[in-house]
């Protein structure tokens, strides 16, 4: 049952009950004291010291699996504090966070760096916990690293759409059985209401404009948000020294968060038969080139371990779109799956002229600006920042080539297209 993949029908990839805005035992006080106080002991760049005489607290006070997320959303805050929350990187993580974080990572099987699971997925509560959390006016956020209103919207668009998109998921289970048994005009009508739904993500998708300020998400919140992967420009030639004060310590890298490790937006592309490969991989390359994970799949490793169990299985029985390909005959089946493709692809579109303006602009206006030098600021971690003029070197937080990369996501959506058969 979906249960057991950590999903429920109603709230999707989202963690099933409101998650916890603090851990209930006091022994975990100085942790949240800490991340309570986030934004100050970033501006006064204090976050260091602090975290360096924390004493290295114990897993063994967590109990239930939300008080296991919620000490994974206060550790990967306070680690990303703690390595950028400097004039430089720190690049040694030490033992009061790794020994810790290891041990959460290890049972909510995520890598020990802030995925889009710590600060969305397991981020969020209802304004109002008896109006539903789908809807983005009743969504507030638990932990920020700058306590804007731009980096609460930042996460709570992701929130709502991960919502807003929970119920395709028994939806396409439905479509599956349906396509099993050959009764295409189920298959039609649960691919309709999918259609309907992804137009209506993309519209929550074009709220980010509401409230994030592309300036604000670029320049302040951004920076916060990368990973050590790639990231010598930064700083970070080597990643990062994991430090547990017991064995030698050991250099690592990880991609930063990234929305790219949406479960749900995969969900999507599988159950629609959508296959991504290797940016510069084209339709007609060889197999071999082909064989190669895409990054899209490659992803799947920063996703709690349950959902990329979910989303392998479901790889494993998708059916609907070789079901369309036998039925092609059938117009209303073929009209509603080409409306899905077109849906989505149009949602990547959408992506790709946000990521324009939040990121490549960005990148460029950082130039002259005279609000970019500021020494209150975050330091410039992402590539782009470090060297604005260099458009060769621009890349995401979860560390792809930004344009090139989400264009052929873009273009591959298409791809099952009937009318193209
Ligand atoms: C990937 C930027 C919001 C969905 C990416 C990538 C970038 C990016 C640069 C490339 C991967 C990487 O290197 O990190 C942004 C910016 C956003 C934003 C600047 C807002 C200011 C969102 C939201 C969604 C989303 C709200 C939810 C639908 C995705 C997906 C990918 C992705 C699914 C993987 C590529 C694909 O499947 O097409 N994003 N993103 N992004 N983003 Fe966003
Ligand atoms: N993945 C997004 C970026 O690169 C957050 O800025």
């Amino acid at each position: 049952s979906l249960e057991d993949y950590g999903i429920s029908p109603e709230h999707g990839f989202l963690s099933p009950e409101s998650p916890l805005e603090v851990l209930p035992d006091p022994y975990y006080a100085k942790w949240e004291a800490v991340v309570a106080n986030l934004q100050p002991l970033l501006l006064s760049k204090r976050v260091r010291g602090l975290v360096d005489r924390l004493p290295i607290l114990s897993t063994t006070h967590l109990q239930t699996d939300a008080e296991w997320r919620r000490a994974y959303v206060v550790l990967v805050f306070m680690l990303h504090g703690y390595v950028w929350g400097g004039d430089r990187p720190a690049e040694r993580v030490p033992p009061q966070l790794t020994v810790p974080l290891f041990e959460v990572c290890e049972r909510l099987e995520v890598p020990p760096v802030a995925t889009y699971a710590g600060v969305c997925l397991w981020n969020y509560k209802p304004i109002f916990p008896d109006e539903p959390a789908s809807d983005l006016d009743n969504l507030a956020c638990l932990q920020t690293f700058t306590g804007s209103l731009d980096e609460q919207w930042f996460y709570l668009v992701s929130v709502a759409i991960e919502a807003r998109g929970a119920p395709t998921i028994p939806l396409m289970l439905q479509a599956i059985s349906a396509a099993r048994v050959g009764k295409a005009g189920v298959v039609t009508e649960c691919l309709q209401q999918m259609a309907e739904i992804l137009d209506e993500i993309t519209a929550l998708l074009q709220r980010m404009y509401d409230n994030c300020d592309p300036y604000i998400f670029y320049n302040r919140i951004r920076p916060y948000l990368a990973g050590s992967k790639n990231m010598a420009d930064a700083g970070l030639p080597k990643g990062l020294l994991y430090d547990d004060g017991r064995n030698q310590p050991e250099y690592r890298q990880y991609g930063g968060g990234s929305n790219a490790q949406s479960s749900l937006i995969q969900f999507f592309d599988i159950v629609l038969g959508i296959e991504h490969r290797p940016t510069g991989v084209g339709r007609n390359a060889s197999d071999e080139s082909k064989s190669r994970h895409s990054f899209i799949h490659d992803m799947r490793a920063y996703m709690p371990g349950p959902h990329r169990r979910f989303l392998e299985d479901i790889d494993s029985i998708a059916n609907i779109r070789a079901f369309v390909e036998t039925h092609r005959a059938d117009p209303a089946l073929r009209l509603a799956y080409d409306a899905c493709l077109s849906m989505l692809r149009a949602m990547r579109d959408k992506h790709i002229q946000i990521v324009s303006r939040y990121i490549i602009l960005q990148s460029r206006g950082a130039r002259g600006s005279t609000h970019s030098a500021g020494s209150d600021q975050p330091p410039a971690t992402n590539l782009a920042t470090a060297n604005p003029t260099d458009k060769k070197k621009l890349r995401g937080t979860g560390g792809t080539a930004l344009i090139p990369f989400l264009k052929q996501a873009r273009d591959e959506t298409g791809e099952p297209a009937i009318d193209a058969w």
